[in-house]
Protein backbone atom coordinates (compact mmCIF):
# COMPACT_ATOMS: atom_id res chain seq x y z
CA UNK A 1 0.00 0.00 0.00
CA UNK A 2 0.98 3.32 -1.07
CA UNK A 3 1.64 6.40 0.92
CA UNK A 4 -1.41 8.23 1.83
CA UNK A 5 -2.57 11.53 2.86
CA UNK A 6 -5.69 12.42 5.28
CA UNK A 7 -6.98 15.50 7.00
CA UNK A 8 -7.45 15.96 10.59
CA UNK A 9 -8.76 18.82 12.66
CA UNK A 10 -9.29 18.69 16.36
CA UNK A 11 -12.63 20.33 17.05
CA UNK A 12 -13.32 23.21 19.23
CA UNK A 13 -14.14 21.06 22.35
CA UNK A 14 -10.59 19.17 21.98
CA UNK A 15 -8.96 22.79 21.95
CA UNK A 16 -10.95 23.72 24.76
CA UNK A 17 -10.20 20.36 26.18
CA UNK A 18 -6.36 21.05 26.74
CA UNK A 19 -6.10 17.36 24.24
CA UNK A 20 -4.07 18.75 21.43
CA UNK A 21 -1.31 17.44 23.24
CA UNK A 22 -2.53 13.70 24.00
CA UNK A 23 -4.22 13.85 20.40
CA UNK A 24 -0.59 14.55 18.65
CA UNK A 25 0.67 12.00 21.15
CA UNK A 26 -1.29 9.14 19.54
CA UNK A 27 -0.54 10.20 15.89
CA UNK A 28 3.08 10.13 16.55
CA UNK A 29 3.23 7.07 18.58
CA UNK A 30 1.04 5.31 15.87
CA UNK A 31 3.52 6.46 13.30
CA UNK A 32 1.98 9.12 11.40
CA UNK A 33 3.49 12.28 10.40
CA UNK A 34 2.30 15.54 10.40
CA UNK A 35 3.10 17.21 7.11
CA UNK A 36 0.87 20.15 7.59
CA UNK A 37 -0.66 22.20 10.86
CA UNK A 38 -1.71 25.04 11.71
CA UNK A 39 -4.80 26.51 14.61
CA UNK A 40 -7.31 28.60 12.94
CA UNK A 41 -10.62 29.83 14.36
CA UNK A 42 -13.23 29.17 11.63
CA UNK A 43 -16.21 31.84 10.22
CA UNK A 44 -19.43 30.33 9.60
CA UNK A 45 -19.16 30.70 5.62
CA UNK A 46 -15.63 28.83 5.96
CA UNK A 47 -17.27 26.11 7.93
CA UNK A 48 -20.30 25.87 5.40
CA UNK A 49 -17.66 25.70 2.71
CA UNK A 50 -15.60 23.02 4.83
CA UNK A 51 -19.01 20.41 5.62
CA UNK A 52 -20.79 21.26 2.25
CA UNK A 53 -21.28 17.78 1.05
CA UNK A 54 -23.60 17.47 4.76
CA UNK A 55 -25.44 21.22 3.79
CA UNK A 56 -28.77 19.37 3.33
CA UNK A 57 -28.71 17.47 6.75
CA UNK A 58 -30.70 18.50 9.46
CA UNK A 59 -27.54 18.97 11.96
CA UNK A 60 -25.71 20.85 9.16
CA UNK A 61 -27.01 24.62 11.03
CA UNK A 62 -25.30 22.94 14.31
CA UNK A 63 -22.41 21.68 13.41
CA UNK A 64 -21.30 24.70 11.35
CA UNK A 65 -21.98 26.98 14.45
CA UNK A 66 -20.24 24.42 16.50
CA UNK A 67 -17.41 24.45 14.25
CA UNK A 68 -16.81 28.02 14.04
CA UNK A 69 -17.13 28.77 17.61
CA UNK A 70 -13.61 28.09 19.17
CA UNK A 71 -10.32 27.81 17.97
CA UNK A 72 -9.68 24.39 15.88
CA UNK A 73 -6.37 22.58 15.18
CA UNK A 74 -5.38 21.42 11.16
CA UNK A 75 -3.57 19.22 9.91
CA UNK A 76 -2.26 16.71 7.55
CA UNK A 77 -1.41 13.23 8.27
CA UNK A 78 1.01 11.17 5.86
CA UNK A 79 1.00 7.39 6.66
CA UNK A 80 0.44 3.99 4.79
CA UNK A 81 -3.52 3.60 4.65
CA UNK A 82 -3.44 6.76 6.32
CA UNK A 83 -7.66 7.47 5.85
CA UNK A 84 -8.57 3.98 7.40
CA UNK A 85 -5.97 3.80 9.75
CA UNK A 86 -6.66 7.47 11.27
CA UNK A 87 -10.40 6.88 11.62
CA UNK A 88 -9.77 3.45 13.41
CA UNK A 89 -7.90 5.26 16.08
CA UNK A 90 -11.02 8.42 16.08
CA UNK A 91 -13.43 5.61 16.73
CA UNK A 92 -17.26 6.26 15.84
CA UNK A 93 -18.82 9.47 14.72
CA UNK A 94 -20.87 8.76 17.53
CA UNK A 95 -19.08 8.48 21.00
CA UNK A 96 -21.92 6.13 22.20
CA UNK A 97 -20.52 3.78 19.93
CA UNK A 98 -16.71 4.55 20.01
CA UNK A 99 -14.73 1.43 20.88
CA UNK A 100 -12.46 1.76 24.17
CA UNK A 101 -9.11 3.62 23.63
CA UNK A 102 -10.22 5.61 20.59
CA UNK A 103 -9.89 9.03 21.02
CA UNK A 104 -13.87 10.13 20.84
CA UNK A 105 -13.75 7.52 23.85
CA UNK A 106 -11.36 9.10 25.51
CA UNK A 107 -12.50 12.81 24.82
CA UNK A 108 -15.65 13.10 23.07
CA UNK A 109 -19.24 14.08 24.52
CA UNK A 110 -21.70 13.64 21.84
CA UNK A 111 -22.39 12.86 17.93
CA UNK A 112 -21.33 16.72 17.71
CA UNK A 113 -18.95 17.30 20.47
CA UNK A 114 -16.95 14.28 19.12
CA UNK A 115 -13.36 16.08 19.33
CA UNK A 116 -11.66 15.47 16.03
CA UNK A 117 -12.45 14.86 11.71
CA UNK A 118 -10.90 12.63 9.26
CA UNK A 119 -11.41 12.39 5.75
CA UNK A 120 -13.14 9.28 4.55
CA UNK A 121 -12.05 8.99 1.41
CA UNK A 122 -9.41 9.75 -0.94
CA UNK A 123 -11.02 11.95 -3.05
CA UNK A 124 -12.55 14.19 -0.07
CA UNK A 125 -8.91 13.83 1.56
CA UNK A 126 -7.38 15.85 -1.51
CA UNK A 127 -10.21 18.39 -1.53
CA UNK A 128 -10.03 19.04 2.75
CA UNK A 129 -6.08 19.02 2.05
CA UNK A 130 -6.33 21.93 -0.43
CA UNK A 131 -9.00 23.67 1.29
CA UNK A 132 -6.60 24.16 4.41
CA UNK A 133 -3.14 24.29 2.71
CA UNK A 134 -1.51 25.53 0.18
CA UNK A 135 1.62 23.64 -1.76
CA UNK A 136 4.45 25.63 0.00
CA UNK A 137 2.37 24.65 3.49
CA UNK A 138 2.60 20.94 2.73
CA UNK A 139 6.44 19.36 4.08
CA UNK A 140 6.54 16.48 3.04
P1 LIG B 1 -17.14 14.65 11.16
O1 LIG B 1 -16.27 13.46 11.01
O2 LIG B 1 -16.50 15.96 11.38
O3 LIG B 1 -18.06 14.75 9.84
C1 LIG B 1 -19.35 15.34 9.87
C2 LIG B 1 -19.81 15.64 11.24
O4 LIG B 1 -21.18 15.84 11.38
C3 LIG B 1 -19.50 14.48 12.15
O5 LIG B 1 -18.13 14.38 12.37
C4 LIG B 1 -20.34 14.79 13.35
O6 LIG B 1 -19.69 15.65 14.26
C5 LIG B 1 -21.50 15.51 12.72
N1 LIG B 1 -22.68 14.65 12.70
C6 LIG B 1 -22.85 13.52 12.03
N2 LIG B 1 -24.08 13.01 12.28
C7 LIG B 1 -24.67 13.86 13.13
C8 LIG B 1 -25.93 13.88 13.76
N3 LIG B 1 -26.83 12.91 13.55
N4 LIG B 1 -26.21 14.91 14.57
C9 LIG B 1 -25.29 15.90 14.77
N5 LIG B 1 -24.07 15.93 14.19
C10 LIG B 1 -23.76 14.90 13.39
Amino acid sequence: MALERTLTIIKPDGVEQNVIGDVIRAFESQSFRIVAMKMLHLSKQQAEGFYAVHRDKKFFGSLTDFMCSGRIVVMALEAENAIERLRTLMGATNPAEAQPGTLRKQFATSIERNIIHGSDAPETAAFEISYFFGKMEIVG
